[in-house]
C-alpha cells in the first residue's frame, strides 16, 4: 500500500481523489501496488464529503509521517506550495505537482533536491494539463536535439480565440462568455496577458536546453488588443490567429516569445480549437511531432498527477534522471528574432510601400481609412525602425 496525502483540495485535488476512486484497480496493478489517500490539506473543512474524515489544517501532520511516500501539491501559486513540497523531498517524500508557477520559479532547485534523495519530483500536469509532454520530453525525444517547441498552452485564449473567429464577436464579450462558463476566472489577467503560457513554455524551455530558463526574460503578449477587425484580416488571407508559447534553437542561443500570432491553413496548430491545447515539436533527428488534447479542467490534469504518482510508485527509491540545472541560461535578444509583421496603419499605401518596400496590401471591403499589409520577413529590431517611420499603426501581429 501507498498512502500519499493531497495538499489542497480545489479543483485539481478532488479531480486526482476522483481518478484515483474510478480506475482504482487498474492504477493499482500498472502501479504495482495500491494507493491510498492518507490526508488531503485544505484549510477547509468539507462536512459531508466522502473524503471528510482525511482533511487536515496542519502540515506537520504530513511532513512528520513516515507512512506518507508522495505528496501530491494541488493548491496552486508559488507560496506556501514551494516551503510544503522542500520539505517533503527533503523529508524524503517524493512529490508530484500540478503548479506551473512554482515550476517554473523553483524546479532546477527542487529537482536536483530529489535527485540528491534519490526519490522523484515529477510535474506531468503543469503543461499542456492532461496532454503528455514533459515525458515524452525527458524519456522518447532524448535522442533528439529540440530545435523547435511551439505550443497553444493556454485554453482559456484559445477557447476565446476560437470563438471570435467563429462568431465575429468582440474580445470584451468573449472574455464575459468565457467567466460564464467557468473558463476564464474572475481575474483572467494570467490568462489573457499571456502569463500563464510564458511560465509553461519556460518549464519546456528549461527541459530542452537542460538549464534554468527564468519566465521573466521570456517576451510576453496576451491577447487582449486582438480585435474582431484582426480577424476579418486573418480570414481574408485564410489565417487565424492563437496565442502562441514558442521557443527555438538558433546559432546564437535559444529565442522564446508568447504572443498571438496569424498562422496558415499549412501550419500544424492552425486546426487546434476552442479549449484544446496542442504542442508541435520538431527535434533534429525526429522531424516533426504533435501533441494534442485536453489542456486544463479538473479529470485531464488530475490523469497527470494521478500518471505521475504511478510512475512514483514504479521508481521507489530510484530518481528519474530530470536534465535541468540550476545554470541560467540566457536568452537570444528578442529583438535579434525574425518574424513577418501584419500591420494596420492610418497611412495610404504609397506611404507604406515607401516605408516597407515589399508589403503585400490585404483588404477587407468594409474596413475604410486604413491599410492593412503583410511585412517581408525581417529581425524584430528592423521592423520596430521601420514602424516608427509611419505615425499611426493601430495593431501587428507577428505571421507563421
Ligand atoms: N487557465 C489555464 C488554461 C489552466 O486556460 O489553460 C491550465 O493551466
Amino acid at each position: 500500500m501507498i498512502k500519499i496525502a493531497i495538499l489542497g483540495y480545489g479543483t485539481i485535488g478532488s479531480g486526482v481523489v476522483e481518478v484515483l476512486n474510478t480506475n482504482s484497480e487498474s492504477i493499482a496493478k500498472r502501479a504495482g501496488d495500491e494507493i491510498e489517500v492518507k490526508y488531503i490539506l485544505d484549510l477547509r473543512d468539507f462536512p459531508g464529503d466522502p473524503m471528510e474524515d482525511k482533511v487536515i489544517h496542519n502540515y506537520d501532520v504530513i511532513a512528520e509521517d513516515p507512512e506518507i511516500q508522495v505528496v501530491v501539491e494541488a493548491m496552486g501559486g508559488v507560496e506556501p506550495a514551494y516551503t510544503f513540497v522542500k520539505r517533503a523531498l527533503l523529508a524524503g517524500k517524493n512529490v508530484t505537482t500540478s503548479n506551473k508557477a512554482l515550476v517554473a520559479k523553483h524546479g532546477a532547485e527542487l529537482i536536483a533536491i530529489a535527485r540528491e534523495q534519490s526519490i522523484n519530483f515529477l510535474f506531468e500536469a503543469s503543461v499542456g494539463g492532461g496532454i503528455p509532454i514533459i515525458r515524452p520530453l525527458n524519456s522518447s525525444l532524448t535522442a533528439d536535439e529540440i530545435e523547435e517547441i511551439t505550443g497553444i498552452l493556454n485554453g482559456t485564449t484559445n477557447y476565446m480565440l476560437s470563438k471570435m473567429t467563429f462568431e465575429g464577436l468582440e474580445f470584451d464579450d468573449v472574455l464575459k462568455d468565457a467567466q460564464s462558463r467557468g473558463y476564464a476566472e474572475a481575474d483572467p489577467t494570467a490568462d489573457i496577458e499571456g502569463y500563464d503560457a510564458c511560465r509553461k513554455i519556460a518549464i519546456l524551455t528549461s527541459l530542452v536546453c537542460g538549464q534554468q530558463v527564468d519566465f521573466e526574460d521570456i517576451y510576453t503578449e496576451g491577447i487582449t488588443k486582438i480585435t474582431a477587425d484582426d480577424i476579418k484580416y486573418a480570414k481574408a488571407m485564410g489565417r487565424v490567429i492563437k496565442l502562441l508559447a514558442t521557443s527555438r534553437k538558433t546559432e546564437e542561443g535559444y529565442c522564446a516569445m508568447v504572443a498571438p500570432f496569424m498562422l496558415s491553413q499549412q501550419h500544424p496548430l492552425y486546426s487546434v480549437n476552442d479549449v484544446f491545447n496542442a504542442i508541435f515539436v520538431h527535434g533534429n533527428v525526429l522531424g516533426d511531432a504533435m501533441f494534442y488534447g485536453s489542456g486544463a479542467g479538473k479529470l485531464p490534469t488530475a490523469s497527470a498527477v494521478v500518471a505521475d504518482i504511478v510512475d512514483i510508485a514504479k521508481h521507489l527509491h530510484k530518481n528519474i534522471l530530470i536534465s535541468w540545472s540550476s545554470g541560467k541560461m540566457d536568452l537570444v535578444d528578442k529583438r535579434k528574432a525574425q518574424s513577418r509583421f501584419f500591420v494596420r496603419a492610418a497611412e495610404g499605401r504609397e506611404q507604406v510601400k515607401a516605408v516597407f518596400p515589399e508589403a503585400e496590401f490585404v483588404e477587407v471591403p468594409e474596413i475604410t481609412g486604413e491599410t492593412g499589409f503583410l511585412t517581408a520577413l525581417m529581425t524584430e529590431e528592423s521592423f520596430e525602425e521601420k514602424a516608427a517611420a509611419l505615425k499611426d499603426i493601430r495593431q501587428r501581429i507577428r505571421v507563421v
